[in-house]
């Protein structure tokens, strides 16, 4: 009983530590000032562009649509095919079409974004924030919702004719369904992984 007293005790005051610490890095923030002539408040225009993270939920995704057919022709004409192979499969670039069809379990499939994220998302946000590679942020949303429509029509996940938008794209299932790595919640004290070097 004691010990359960006392561990919700230091529970509380776990849960009071991050207001100071939060007021200390705001310290610096604040006294950012041309006295020490380094660093610039980044201007709201500046934060809009390099705010581009999409979630799992695809809240933050842009109005667009895009066909696998679309896709197919933009990946020829973007030059994704110059790096990742004309099929996905033979560039010097990680491939982008697994080799083994459904019949082979989806780990043993390789590596192979649009098919093995967990959310579909992910590959929207990937190719609109990194790809075509050297020429990022060139492509505008339609044409990454359309190679994204590719990317996956060509891993077997959507069907040829199927249109993805802002609304479709977050309920596509992934193959790899509720299966991804499932983490436990992360409390205080909880043990590290088995064999966690650290
Ligand atoms: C100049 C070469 C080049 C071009 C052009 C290019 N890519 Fe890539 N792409 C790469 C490289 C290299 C990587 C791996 C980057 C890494 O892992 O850091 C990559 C990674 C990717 C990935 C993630 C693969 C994975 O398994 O992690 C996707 C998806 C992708 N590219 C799509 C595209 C699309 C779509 C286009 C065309 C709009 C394109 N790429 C154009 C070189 C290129």
């Amino acid at each position: 009983m004691g010990s359960h007293r006392r561990a919700k005790g230091l529970g509380l005051r776990a849960a009071l530590i991050p207001l100071p610490v939060a007021l200390i890095c705001a310290v610096p923030a604040l006294a950012q000032s041309p006295k020490y002539g380094i660093g610039t408040s980044p201007s709201a225009e500046q934060l809009r562009a390099a705010d581009i993270s999409i979630g799992p939920t695809g809240s933050e995704l842009p109005p667009g649509r895009g066909t696998v057919k679309e896709g197919a022709q933009l990946y020829r004409s973007k030059g994704c095919a110059g790096c990742h192979g004309a099929t996905g499969m033979e560039g010097r670039a990680p491939a982008l079409k697994a080799k083994a069809g459904p019949e082979t379990e989806l780990w043993r499939r390789g590596r192979i974004l649009p098919l093995r994220a967990p959310h579909a998302t992910i590959v929207w946000d990937y190719i609109n924030r990194a790809m075509p590679l050297n020429r990022e942020g060139t492509l505008t949303a339609d044409e990454v919702y359309s190679l994204t429509a590719f990317l996956l029509n060509i891993n077997g996940v959507i069907p040829e004719d199927q249109t993805i938008d802002q609304q479709s794209l977050p309920k596509i299932k992934m193959p790899i369904g509720d299966n991804y790595a499932g983490l436990p919640d992360w409390k205080p004290k909880t043990p590290r992984l088995k064999g966690y070097p650290y």
